[in-house]
């Protein structure tokens, strides 16, 4: 049997929880291909995942290989795949766990094509963060122009596509971000920016219509207080907004899904120049498990991206 090298949890824990080691090499079943992993994106719930944060939400068979986002090449075909051929560059988030290997089987329902001009490392960072970013947008509902929307975390991977997407349906666009990333936020068409350090956002704001958490804790709680009364906060980052949403208020626990036609759309946009989208680093697959923690630890500036295969 073909081995592959993959980055396989075997216990909930820290760093050391998580090891690079060989697997059986996947099979394309029906309605999927295997894909050469090129890149894949890094994400907070690496770590969550990890430290065993949602063993009680996603219980997990344990060694499982970690990573949910990937870019790479089709490198066999199942039955019944008409959409996808060998050698096709392809993107997707898979809908669960699986990414950091050589070979992935991916349902070809989670895949869109890379776009010629795209690199496999931009491809990797945007199934999960531009596809949430859509989606927890509209979540609520509708999005209509003169609304208020406030997006906390706005620097980060959800928060800057969903700074471009608000801007781009009209919305007056509030947000919460360090100070040093004031002007990445406001470039990206917010209208104001509040550090969340420094600052107190709902002294300086009230009757938002839609309150995208992209933070949790202390600012999810502060939130309410500037809150349209009609309004309503998607959290990405705290399902204990569903017990903490206070009588008679609109708080709603967002899970993504792949959308591989919303990605696909996305990618065009990001590889014609309309919207923006960036990868601060591009670190070795021997590293991964360092910059796993890395990213539970210090800030990052941005997305990072592993490299797997060449
Ligand atoms: N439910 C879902 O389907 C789903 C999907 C994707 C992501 N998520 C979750 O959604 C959250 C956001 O994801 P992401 O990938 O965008 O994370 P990210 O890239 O780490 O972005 C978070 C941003 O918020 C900044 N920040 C930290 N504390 C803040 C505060 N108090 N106020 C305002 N900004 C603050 C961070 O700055 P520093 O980097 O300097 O700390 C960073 O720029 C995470 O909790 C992630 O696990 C959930």
């Amino acid at each position: 049997m073909k081995t592959i090298r993959a980055l396989q949890l075997t216990q909930y824990g820290g760093p050391e929880s998580a090891h690079i080691s060989l697997i059986d090499a996947p099979v394309a079943g029906p309605g999927q291909v295997v894909v050469r992993v090129h890149a894949a994106g890094l994400n907070g719930l690496d770590w969550k995942v990890r430290e065993g944060y949602v063993k009680d939400a996603f219980p997990l068979a344990l060694p499982t290989v970690l990573g949910i986002e990937l870019a790479g090449v089709v490198e066999q075909v199942g039955a019944g795949v008409t959409r996808f051929t060998k050698g096709d560059r392809v993107m997707g988030s898979l809908g669960g766990l699986g990414a950091y290997a050589e070979l992935v089987a991916v349902d070809v329902a989670n895949l869109a094509k890379v776009p010629a001009s795209m690199s496999f490392a931009n491809a990797a960072a945007l199934p999960v963060a531009a596809v949430s970013a859509w989606q927890s947008l509209h979540f609520a509902g509708p999005v209509r122009a003169g609304q208020r929307v406030l997006i906390h975390g706005a620097a980060g991977g959800l928060g800057g596509f969903a700074v471009q997407f608000a801007r781009r349906a009209g919305a007056k666009v509030l947000t919460t971000a360090l100070t040093r990333d004031f002007d990445y936020v406001l470039g990206l068409g917010a209208d104001h920016a509040i550090d969340c350090q420094t600052g107190r956002f709902e002294a300086a704001m009230q009757d938002i219509d839609l309150v995208l958490d992209y933070v949790g804790g202390d600012t999810l709680a502060r939130s309410w207080q500037v809150l349209a009364a009609d309004g309503a906060i998607v959290s990405t980052a705290s399902p204990a907004i569903l017990q903490s949403t206070p009588a008679g208020r609109r708080g709603l626990w967002f899970m993504n899904k792949p959308d591989a036609e919303r990605l696909q759309q996305i990618a065009d946009d990001v590889a014609q120049g309309g919207l923006q989208s960036r990868v601060d680093a591009i670190v070795p697959f021997d590293d991964l498990p360092a910059a796993i923690e890395r990213n539970r630890t210090s800030p990052q500036l941005g997305k990072t991206v592993v490299a797997i295969s060449a």
